[in-house]
């Protein structure tokens, strides 16, 4: 019982639209109706409005990192379950019908708050392949793909284990992407000035 309240409590916050709110409240619409229709920040900087974008990722981020942080002193499988849930959360919000976003900024979250060195290879995979290839969507997958690994590299077995199922729900949530990716037609982003 105590376990689905930490659960619930990790969905709860996963499941705050920050690019939606974020974006509403600058006056410019509805982002679902922008671009890949996604509400991540990969989504809100088409807008052009880097600002708005960075901080969405950031309060993406934070989520992931609070539903960690909130629960860690419940103990670390708490703190596991309570991260993996934001990110369903994220992915699946109740305010949206369950249609949210595809949860990169929210799982980066997650994995820095869980074991920082894993996150922060993790955010490294991600900047070196977006800068490398210029796309959000392929450092996402590599950076989701090699978490597993790296938390096992450190001998991070309950991370390692609770990062396979993040990865899966992040390469769920990329179908379209994984499928313009194997056309080439998956759009590149722009970093940078
Ligand atoms: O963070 C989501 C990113 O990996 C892909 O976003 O908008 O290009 O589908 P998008």
């Amino acid at each position: 019982m105590i376990v689905l309240g930490f659960a619930l409590l990790g969905y709860l916050l996963g499941s705050i639209p920050f690019g939606l709110i974020l974006t509403r409240t600058a006056g410019l619409g509805d982002i679902r109706k922008v671009g890949s229709g996604n509400i991540g920040a990969t989504n809100v900087l088409r807008t052009g409005h880097k600002g708005l974008a960075a901080l969405t990722l950031l309060l993406d981020a934070l989520k992931g990192v609070l539903a960690v942080l909130l629960t860690h002193n419940e103990g670390r499988w708490i703190a596991v379950v309570a991260g993996l849930f934001a990110v369903i959360g994220h992915l699946y919000p109740v305010w949206l019908g369950f249609k949210g976003g595809k949860g990169v900024a929210v799982g980066l979250g997650v994995l820095l708050a869980e074991a920082f060195p894993v996150g922060l290879i993790a955010c490294a995979v991600w900047l070196a392949v977006a800068f490398w290839k210029r796309m959000s969507s392929l450092a996402a997958l590599t950076a989701f793909a090699t978490a597993p690994i790296i938390a096992l590299l450190f001998g991070d077995w309950r991370v390692a284990i609770f990062a396979v199922p993040i990865a899966i729900l992040v390469f769920h949530k990329h179908h379209a992407n994984i499928e313009r990716l194997r056309a080439g037609t998956e759009p590149r982003i722009k970093l940078g000035s």
